[in-house]
């Protein structure tokens, strides 16, 4: 069963092999889904300070019935903190925020500000100082691991040449259509957990009649071929979803995609219209508010 598979960290940590994301999820309705998610199976839970719902994400947790351990729970660090001292304070809010003594997992959102996002601009002395802080809240046991979001090679290398620990996680967008694989690689080669987000393309991927084709011949939908393509790649997927009929079905994936249909699925390009979310940077690369950022 998926749900009791696991990666292991590069510091030994184990991670559940899928997570269920909450972007876009609102701290009001957050703690149910949390608890559905823990019905239908999901041990792992990824949030962020943007997301604006990690209270809700807290209360989902402590309320599920489960024991703290058993729930890995991920946040993360603000894109816009890139100095030592806020980026340490607000491992301290989070905690608050969620009533948790420790978080599983942070990860910085970006390797720059969303209002800079992939603008070309060096972000690495900003953060260094971010990933300091990480680093000293690792030490005193308030975040178990840590890592990264959105950053590409160079910016890993900058952490791990300069920093003390290198990073265990990177998570980026990964899906059919989006699939950066030299990074993949790269981040493979040093150990680094991929952990592919939007893995059903945002809801995008749904609209491809050919991937219709292809899911039919497994007898699942597009939203399981997609998952099931990300965990073939070595990827940990977070697919989001509010509906407990998807949550059960995004985890029942007990079927292999073929050497050959995987190859068909690596080569196919872009022809994902992302509509109206094309607006958020992670999509778009264009500016858009930093709470609503992914
Ligand atoms: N680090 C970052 O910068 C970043 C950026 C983006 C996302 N993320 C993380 O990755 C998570 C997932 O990404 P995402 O939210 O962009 O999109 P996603 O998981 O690729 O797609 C979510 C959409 O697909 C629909 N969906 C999911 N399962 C379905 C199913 N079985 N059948 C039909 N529709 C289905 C959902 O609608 P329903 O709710 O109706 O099922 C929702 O509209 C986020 O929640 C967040 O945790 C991180």
């Amino acid at each position: 069963m998926l749900v009791d598979e696991h990666c292991t960290l590069s510091s030994g940590i184990r991670i559940p092999r899928v997570g269920l994301g909450t972007w876009m999820i609102s701290d009001e309705a957050v703690a149910k889904v949390v608890r559905d998610g823990v019905e239908a199976g999901y041990r792992h839970i990824d949030t962020a300070q943007a997301y604006a719902n990690e209270r809700g994400v807290g209360e989902g947790v402590r309320t599920s019935g489960l024991a703290r351990d058993a729930i890995f729970v991920t946040t993360k660090l603000a894109a816009e903190l890139k100095d030592y001292k806020s980026a340490l304070a607000s491992v301290d809010v989070s905690l608050r925020q969620m009533g948790l003594d420790h978080v599983d997992m942070m990860l910085i959102h970006s390797p720059q500000p969303w209002a800079d996002f992939r603008a070309g601009q060096s972000f690495d002395e900003g953060n260094l100082e971010a990933w300091r802080a990480l680093e000293d809240a690792h030490k005193v046991g308030k975040i178990r691991a840590i890592g990264v979001s959105n950053f590409e090679r160079a910016d890993i290398e900058n952490l791990i040449t300069n920093g003390s620990v290198a990073p265990m996680v990177n998570q980026i967008l990964a899906h059919i259509g989006s699939t950066p694989f030299d990074l993949i690689d790269y981040c493979q080669s040093e150990g680094i957990v991929v952990e592919a987000y939007s893995p059903v393309g945002h809801g995008a991927v749904l609209k491809n009649a050919n991937l219709a084709g292809i899911a039919d011949k497994y007898g699942v939908g597009i939203a399981q071929l997609s998952i099931r393509y990300c965990l073939q790649l070595g990827l940990l997927p977070l697919p989001k979803t509010a509906n407990p009929d998807h949550m059960r079905s995004n985890i029942a994936l007990d079927f292999e995609i073929s050497g050959a249909d995987m190859e068909t699925l690596k080569a196919v390009q872009g022809g994902t219209d992302y509509g109206e979310a094309s607006a958020f940077p992670v999509f778009g690369k264009t500016r858009q508010v930093e709470q609503s950022a992914g």
